[in-house]
């Protein structure tokens, strides 16, 4: 009997050890790159810095794109991954049609400087994450440090994106119950859709909401639209976004106030009628999510704490390490694939 329970917690301790050893290994760390390339963040900001200053749009580009990578399968660079005559990838979905290209340049061109500073040694997906917090510190919302050590995937999947990424007409509970499958909170839901301070949007993404039934022929009625939406701005997207089924290319700002801007304006629009997607007004219009956009909408410090801690909760999502991945040398193409042309 003794021995059998001293067996028993013999093997109880080695399980320990090993998922202990698991679990080490998982571990991402703040210093991952001190060894083998101690200049790889400072290299990252540089790089990501001088694309945001002669193209302004990169920082929203990036934090999506950076969302859409996590969010699909972890945050392993499957979002950089480009179809080739053999394999399709994400980029092919639906919903990473409208990721635009100066983020996937501007990380292209980040990785350029790491290979000649320190080949085959920094991850596309580490780059990536450094990028977007780099670009939301430097168009003025938090910096917070990261863990390093992410392994680029081996894989990347062309249904993923449609299955697993949230629509902008998705419901509030769509939302609550899409981000809790991905363990976030009702609060890291509304935090992390303040993100929307920064970018663009097109106008199919929001057209049900000004191009109402009974408005088609364009008279001089005023626009029916949606009721939660302020008149007047519903009057300028109109106006905005008139011939958007010629010219699918219009996009118009997500945060109307302060466009370019990382701040907590995108909760106070909400709370007048200025959410540009359904799923933005519907954070202040459902009862579950109001009380956070409330709290954001009057507390600057109490959203960029909240979304700072959420981001880095975002940026840890199923990460793969060891021989679940690899380091790219490219970041658009798997290592194993034939150079284009070869
Ligand atoms: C809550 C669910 C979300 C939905 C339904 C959603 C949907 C969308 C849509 C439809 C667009 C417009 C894309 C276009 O037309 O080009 C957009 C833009 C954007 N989204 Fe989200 N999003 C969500 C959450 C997030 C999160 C969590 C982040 C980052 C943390 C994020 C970051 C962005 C950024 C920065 C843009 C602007 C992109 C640009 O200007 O290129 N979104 N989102
Ligand atoms: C939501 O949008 C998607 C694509 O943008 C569309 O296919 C779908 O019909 C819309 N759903 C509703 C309920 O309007
Ligand atoms: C804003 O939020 C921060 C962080 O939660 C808190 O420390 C501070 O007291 C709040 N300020 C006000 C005016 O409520």
């Amino acid at each position: 009997m003794d021995t059998h329970r001293l067996h028993t917690s013999a093997l109880f301790l080695l399980l320990l050890v090993i998922d202990a050893a698991m679990v080490t290994e998982a571990k991402l760390v703040p210093n991952y790159y001190r060894k083998t390339c101690p200049r790889a963040e400072r290299i990252v900001t540089d790089v990501v810095s001088q694309k945001q200053l002669s193209h302004p749009t990169t920082a929203a580009g990036v934090l999506r794109v950076f969302f859409h990578d996590c969010f699909v399968s972890g945050c392993d660079a499957s979002v950089l991954v480009s179809p080739t005559a053999f394999a399709r990838s994400e980029r092919d979905a639906a919903q990473s049609q409208s990721l635009p290209g100066d983020a996937f340049e501007a990380v292209a061109r980040a990785k350029t400087a790491l290979e000649l500073a320190c080949p085959g040694v920094v991850s596309c997906a580490d780059v990536l994450a450094i990028a977007a917090r780099d670009l939301v510190t430097m168009t003025g919302g938090p910096f917070y440090p990261l863990r390093l050590g992410r392994k680029d995937a081996l894989a990347s999947s062309s249904a993923a994106p449609d299955a697993e990424l949230p629509l902008a007409n998705s419901t509030v509970p769509r939302l609550v119950a899409m981000f809790a499958a991905k363990g976030f909170t009702v609060q890291e839901l509304v935090a992390l859709s303040g993100a929307h301070t920064l970018g663009f949007a097109h106008c199919a993404e929001f057209a049900d909401r000004i191009f109402r039934r009974g408005n088609k022929g364009g008279g001089a009625a005023p626009a029916p639209h949606d009721p939660a939406m302020n008149p007047a701005y519903a009057k300028g997207l109109h106006d905005a976004c008139r011939n958007y089924q010629r010219d699918p290319t219009i996009a118009v700002f997500n945060d109307v106030m302060t466009p370019g801007k990382f701040d907590n304006m995108y909760f106070v629009n909400l709370q007048r009628g200025l959410g540009l997607l359904s799923t933005d007004q519907e954070l202040w219009t459902d009862p579950r999510t109001r009380p956070f956009v409330q709290r954001y909408a009057a507390n600057q410090t109490a959203f960029f704490a909240d979304f700072a801690r959420a981001i880095v909760k975002l940026g840890v999502m199923g990460v793969k390490t060891g021989r679940d991945g690899e380091v790219r040398r490219r970041c658009d193409m798997f290592n194993g694939n034939p150079v284009p042309g070869g």
